[in-house]
């Protein structure tokens, strides 16, 4: 299963930026902007982008942090990292961002290690969600913050069926254009077996969370649990 997601990761790699921006109007970058501010990373923190796919979380921290601050974006995709790394070097200065493989069900890092945490879109597509959530607990420091930000399903019944029209009438044909439909189709099953965000509050307390809170935004169309350890 993590081995399918991860060659998914590496097919759309080229086209993933665009796709995103045509597809979400340029608004997944004020739903990014959100995240980063939700995750609580101010200059000088230490931070950690799980799932940082093609770094687009990764680059608003380290503009967040400064040069006194640290990044780590981590992906198991390498085509991915290989995007976010050349993107990083683009920008001047060279933004101060440490690209890592690495499984999110996994972290290479000690415990209480992190002042701050994102996830964008990723743990929709990671294989066991408690692990994934237990680990983010364990990397971060005593009273630290991860915003993780994702898809969701409204409750809504209109917006919903809206929702569903538009990821059957609008991504999987555009994303057809570039002859990856199979690859986006993957987006509504992905988010019928996503947990709704009052579940994700119950799975994030049971990962050891002493808080967290789910915002829908874009109509509840997406989301961002904010978590605190
Ligand atoms: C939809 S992309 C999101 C990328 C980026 N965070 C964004 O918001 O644009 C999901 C990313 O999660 C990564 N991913 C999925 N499961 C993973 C795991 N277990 N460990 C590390 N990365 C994983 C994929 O390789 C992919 O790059």
């Amino acid at each position: 299963m993590s081995d399918r997601i991860r060659t998914l990761f590496n097919r759309i790699a080229p086209v993933y930026d665009q796709l995103n921006t045509l597809l979400s109007l340029g608004q997944h970058r004020i739903w990014k902007q959100m995240a980063v501010k939700w995750s609580g990373a101010t200059v000088g923190s230490t931070c950690l982008d799980v799932c940082c796919g093609s770094g687009d979380l990764a680059l608003l921290l380290a503009e967040r942090v400064g040069l006194t601050g640290q990044v780590i974006g981590l992906d198991f995709a390498t085509a991915q990292l290989a995007i976010a790394q050349q993107r990083a070097q683009e920008r001047y200065p060279i933004p101060s961002i440490t690209w890592l493989e690495g499984d999110a069900l996994e972290l290479p890092f000690p415990n209480n290690h992190f002042d701050a945490a994102t996830m964008g879109y990723g743990l929709r597509n990671v294989t066991d969600i408690p692990r994934s959530l237990k680990e983010l607990h364990r990397v971060l420091k005593p009273s630290a913050k991860a915003a993780i930000l994702d898809f969701h399903r409204p409750s809504n019944a209109q917006i919903r069926t809206l929702q569903q029209w538009y990821l059957d009438a609008i991504v999987v044909p555009a994303a057809q254009q570039f002859g990856l439909t199979e690859e986006y189709a993957y987006i509504a099953p992905s988010l019928d077996r996503f947990p709704t965000g009052t579940e994700q509050i119950a799975l994030a307390r049971q990962a050891g969370f002493a808080t967290a809170t789910h915002y829908p935004i874009a109509g509840g169309t997406m989301g961002v649990l904010v978590v605190s350890k």
